[in-house]
Order: structure tokens, then C-alpha cells, then sequence
């Protein structure tokens, strides 16, 4: 282990919302208002970016309809997402409002698809401009006289699908069109500029347009990858009803996101070597069969959707220096959520509370952590089973985040810290199916753990099967000598060392 200078940029930790199913209206919005338990979940676990309309929604959005009197607001249609009435109720004053409240930055996709590089503009120009113009003119009688300054900013999503269809040499030059009109306004923040990214392992359109748009037009490229359980759209596999089979696809499938980063990055690397370019996995999460009668692709979310999420974030904390954002698809009520609502209610799930321990990471100085994992086996698939990411805070803690995805055994692992004191917090639970209902809401939850030693050169930790772990180390230090593995008969008990970086 070794203190590195890489911090771990809170934005990885980001989420996303898009007019989509029960996501932005029931989720976000009761009766048009926004929730106030949700804001205080999203507050609670520091949301720290929130990104909105879409997703595919972004590329027939239309701004102009999401703004003034909410009832004179045109009535259009939502040709992505089930051809269902959009009101534009929910426009940008609301949405940047509702961040506001929740404390998260804004990141808004804009529509390159289907709008003009005029439109794109004029968005911008009316959010961010501080002098008098006639669209900061409607901005102050809409009820915002001062520049908002946003500043997370997509061009285009999903270019190569839903937004436009396109080869990554006709995006890119669009994109230099489009992006060479979206202006940063003095007073607010510079934009950071996002290139719609890579569909998964598509490693040709990341070549393409990191060689054809010059770096000083971008300050991100986005990526997205959804964990499908066949490795492809449509999605298959039900959300808390599966068998073992399954859930081991499952973590295969999101190991994939370890190669994926490793492999666009390293072609980032060769036009980009000092890192400037952020990449943003703007949408990630696992995506199974949507569950009737509960709106477009709704999921419940199991303690393995708590495990396969808790496995990515230590994916993107370890590839810190190039990921630096990243959004889980989605908030609410679509695909692989933290929140559910029904009615006046609403549940945390699994995935949330995984947030909420991570929240320690967030723009703490990342540790280098060199392990070899154990294997679990069930059937044809092999994963490892072990997960780990470390860092250290402002204040001089370090955390590190353990996951043991193995269903049966439990997994003993040496860590070369020491600390002040030592504290240990849980997600586990009997069944990986296991799940919190509006009934029982506090199923899988957050809990204390004591089930590590404090050694003179290490802190031994037996991980119970199933379970994500983040172990404190208060004024924590890295011990510099061999850590060793402690000696086990048990069958039950697979073994791990985490070693010094030497
Ligand atoms: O998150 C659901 C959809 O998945 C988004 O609209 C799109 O960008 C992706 O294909």
C-alpha cells in the first residue's frame, strides 16, 4: 500500500436522472413538488453531481419548452421513452433549483441530435450569463435574475445510438462545431466540456475522436457501460429473484468495467499523456428486466446490486488519476436506483447505503493497493471474489473499502495499517437476493463490525461472505514491513494478503 499524490475526485460518485418511467416525475417530484425525503437521502450521502434530462431524452429535448409558467408550457411527446405526454413541468429552473437544495453540482446533457449548435448555445448564454441580454432578460423574469453558472456540460449523448447514429469521424466533427459555440461566461465557473463517449469496449470510437478533437476543446470524455447479464442489450435477469448462476454472471459482467477503463485510458494516454482529460462514466449500473406495472424500466435492487456497486466504485477510486467522474443510472425509480418511491413513500436500497459508506473517498488522496484475489467458481464462471480501495482523508484517516463477493466463504485478509483507533462498518446480509421492501425498508442496511484484529503490523480482517466493509483507521498510517497472511484450517476461509508497495 503507498499513499499516492491522486485524489479520488468526488464527482465519481455522481448520480443521474432522466425524463424516463417514475425517474424525474414520482421519484424526484411528488405532485410536482420536489420530495423532501429525497432531498435529504441525496444531502445525507453528498451527492456531489447530478446529471439530467437524459441520457436519450437529452437529444430531443428542446429547452425553450421547459421554461416560463409552467401551464402555458407546451405539451410534447416523449418519443424515447414510451411515447408518453412530457409537460416540461420539470425544466431548468427546477432543476437547477432542486440541486441547489440537494447540493449537488448540475451536469446537463445537452441536445446535439436533434437541436442546433444555436440552441445549444443560447442554453448556455441564459444560464450563465451575469450581464443584460435578452435572454438573461427571460431569465430574470422566469425568477433568476443572477447567472447560474453551471458548468458540467455533455455534448450529445450516446452519439453512436440514440443521439444521432453516427461514426465516431462524423461526431467528432460536430462536436467541434457544436463544442466551439459553448462559451464560458466570466463570473461563473469555466465549462467542462464532455465528448460523448464510448459505448462499452467500442475502443474505435474513443481512438477516432481522441485523435480528431484537440484536447484544449475538451476537458471530459464520457463511457458508458451497463452491466447486462449477456454482455448486451435487451436486459435479462429479474432483480431479486435469481439464481446462483446469475449473480456470478453478474460480477463477471462488472469485473468488465476494471478492463474497459484500462483499455480507453490507455488510448486516452497516447494522445493525452499527462492526464488532462477527464473520463466520465457518465452512465453505469446493472441493468435486468424491467418488473411489471411500476413504470419503465423500474428494478427492486438486491444486496448483489449493493455488491456489483460497491465493486465498480473501488474500480473508478483505483483508476482515479484518469476517471474523475461518474453517474450511476438511475436516481430513482429506473434501472439500478438508490431510491424507490411508491406513493408518499420512499425506501433506500442496498445501493444507496453503499454510497453512504463510500462517501469517505470522496476527495481523499487515493493509496495504492496491491492484492491478489481469491477465486470464487460456481458453474462455468470463475470471478475474483475479492475487491479493495483505499485512501486518506484531509484529516489524516484512511478508509479502505473491502468487498467479498464470494457467496460461501468468508475471506481473511491482512492489511499493513495502523491507526488511533480502528472502527469497521457492514453491508451484508443472509441471501443475496435480500432487498428492502416499503414493508421492510431496513432489510440491508449499514452496520457496525468488529470482525478484525488489531496486530502490531497489520489489522487482520475476516470478511463474512457476501459483504462490502470499510474499515477506518483513525490518524492512520501505512505500515512500511511485509504484511502476512494469518494461518486458517478453517475450509470456510479464503485467504488474501494486501501487501506494501514496496
Ligand atoms: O439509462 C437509460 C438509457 O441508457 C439512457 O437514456 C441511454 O443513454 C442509455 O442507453
Amino acid at each position: 500500500m503507498d499513499t499516492s499524490k491522486v485524489v479520488i475526485s468526488k464527482h465519481i460518485y455522481g448520480h443521474f436522472a432522466e425524463h424516463l418511467g417514475r425517474c424525474v416525475y414520482d421519484g424526484l417530484l411528488r405532485n410536482g413538488t420536489p420530495r423532501k425525503d429525497m432531498i435529504a437521502a441525496l444531502r445525507k450521502i453528498r451527492i456531489p453531481n447530478l446529471r439530467w434530462p437524459g441520457g436519450c431524452f437529452a437529444d430531443e429535448y428542446h429547452w425553450r419548452n421547459g421554461i416560463g409558467p409552467q401551464d402555458k408550457r407546451p405539451k410534447t411527446v416523449n418519443t424515447t421513452w414510451g411515447m408518453v405526454v412530457e409537460d416540461n413541468s420539470f425544466g431548468t429552473h427546477e432543476f437547477l433549483d432542486l440541486c441547489e437544495q440537494i447540493g449537488a453540482e448540475p451536469y446537463l446533457a445537452g441536445n446535439m441530435g436533434s437541436g442546433t449548435p444555436q440552441e445549444m448555445a443560447d442554453w448556455i448564454e441564459y444560464m450563465n450569463y451575469g450581464g443584460i441580454s435578452t435572454l438573461t432578460n427571460l431569465r430574470s423574469r422566469n425568477g433568476h435574475p443572477n447567472q447560474y453558472g453551471v458548468s458540467w456540460w455533455g455534448v450529445g449523448n450516446e452519439s453512436w445510438g440514440c443521439g444521432g447514429d453516427m461514426t465516431p469521424e462524423h461526431y467528432s466533427n460536430l462536436y467541434k462545431q457544436y463544442a466551439n459555440f459553448c462559451k464560458s461566461y466570466p463570473g461563473v465557473p469555466r465549462l467542462k466540456k464532455i465528448v460523448s463517449g464510448a459505448n462499452a469496449d467500442d475502443y474505435r470510437w474513443t481512438e477516432v475522436v481522441m485523435k480528431n478533437i484537440p484536447i484544449h476543446l475538451m476537458w471530459g470524455l464520457s463511457l458508458h457501460y451497463y452491466t447486462w447479464l449477456t454482455g448486451n442489450w435487451p436486459p435479462t435477469g429479474g432483480s431479486t429473484n435469481f439464481p446462483k448462476s446469475e449473480y456470478t454472471t453478474a460480477m463477471r459482467q462488472a469485473w468488465r468495467m476494471d478492463e474497459i477503463v484500462t483499455k480507453h485510458s490507455a488510448i486516452m494516454d497516447q494522445y493525452d499523456p499527462l492526464k488532462n482529460i477527464a473520463l466520465v462514466v457518465d452512465e453505469w449500473g446493472i441493468w435486468v428486466k424491467q418488473e411489471p406495472d411500476q413504470g419503465l424500466l423500474y428494478q427492486q435492487n438486491s444486496l448483489r446490486d449493493a455488491l456489483l456497486a460497491a465493486l465498480t466504485l473501488n474500480i473508478f477510486n483505483n483508476h482515479a488519476d484518469r476517471v474523475r467522474g461518474a453517474n450511476l443510472a438511475q436516481v430513482a425509480n429506473v434501472i439500478h436506483s438508490i431510491v424507490l418511491t411508491s406513493g408518499d413513500s420512499m425506501l433506500l436500497t442496498p445501493t444507496y447505503h453503499v454510497f453512504d459508506l463510500y462517501k469517505v473517498h470522496q476527495d481523499s488522496r487515493h493509496i495504492l493497493v496491491k492484492y491478489t484475489s481469491p477465486s470464487y467458481v460456481h458453474e462455468k464462471d470463475t470471478i475474483a471474489c475479492l475487491s479493495v480501495s483505499a485512501s486518506r482523508d484531509s484529516i489524516g484517516h484512511i478508509h479502505v473499502s473491502l468487498v467479498n463477493m464470494d457467496v460461501e466463504k468468508s475471506l481473511d485478509v491482512s492489511i499493513p495499517i495502523s491507526g488511533r483507533t480502528i472502527s469497521g462498518q457492514i453491508i451484508t446480509s443472509p441471501k443475496v437476493t435480500d432487498h428492502n421492501t416499503f414493508g421492510d425498508p431496513d432489510k440491508v442496511v449499514i452496520k457496525p463490525f468488529n470482525g478484525f484484529l488489531k496486530q502490531e503490523k497489520t489489522v487482520q480482517v475476516l470478511l463474512p461472505p457476501k459483504s462490502i466493509v470499510v474499515l477506518e483507521a483513525r490518524d492512520g498510517v501505512v505500515l512500511t514491513s511485509n504484511s502476512i497472511a494469518p494461518e486458517s484450517n478453517s475450509t470456510q476461509i479464503n485467504k488474501a494478503v494486501i501487501k506494501n508497495k514496496q
